[in-house]
């Protein structure tokens, strides 16, 4: 029974894409909380926010991190903001094989900047504030760190495989 796989980062840091490598690689089943709650609500992302508010769409999160954490042998990618819920950093923490993408905001907006998708992705200023706010829980929460800036996806999925090949 193989543990799961928990990647957290913020927006742009590969999450959803290395995730998917990452389970082709070792044969786990992929699992993307934003999809989950796309398909779950029969909403995107932004009719949420606008529709609902960013409350509910969190209470959305949660719930799919509870749902998707009660399987195993998954590479789960979260949402950027899963670490603005205190209930998902405590369980978060008490897991292991949780990586944190990380890259510098600059690289993060060249990835993102404006996507119409992301409703927290709008002006620089924000974007950054909010990276710089985040990654100390980002950190916290996750058992090793992954600097992506100069990684492609395949190389970050790697270090991965590498890192829990070492432990
Ligand atoms: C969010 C990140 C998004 C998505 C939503 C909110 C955030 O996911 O969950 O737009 O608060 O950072 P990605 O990190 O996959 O872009």
């Amino acid at each position: 029974m193989a543990k799961n796989i928990y990647l957290i980062g913020f927006m742009g840091s590969g999450k959803s894409t290395v995730g998917k490598l990452l389970a082709q690689n070792l044969s786990m089943d992929f699992y993307d909380i934003d999809e989950f709650i796309v398909e779950n609500t029969k909403m995107t992302i932004p009719e949420i926010f606008k529709k609902a508010g960013e409350k509910w769409f969190r209470e959305q999160e949660a719930f799919a991190l509870d749902c998707l954490s009660s399987g195993d042998n998954r590479v789960i990618a979260t949402g950027g903001g899963i670490v603005e819920t205190p209930s998902n950093t405590e369980k978060l923490k008490g897991l292991d094989n949780v990586f944190f993408l990380n890259a510098s905001s600059d690289r993060l907006w060249q990835r993102v900047g404006k996507d119409a998708n992301r409703p927290l992705s709008k002006n620089i200023s924000d974007f950054v504030k909010l990276y710089q706010k985040r990654k100390p829980l980002y950190k916290e929460v996750s058992n090793f760190t992954i600097e992506t800036d100069i990684l492609s996806p395949e190389e970050v999925a790697n270090q991965i495989i590498s890192v829990l090949q070492a432990h």
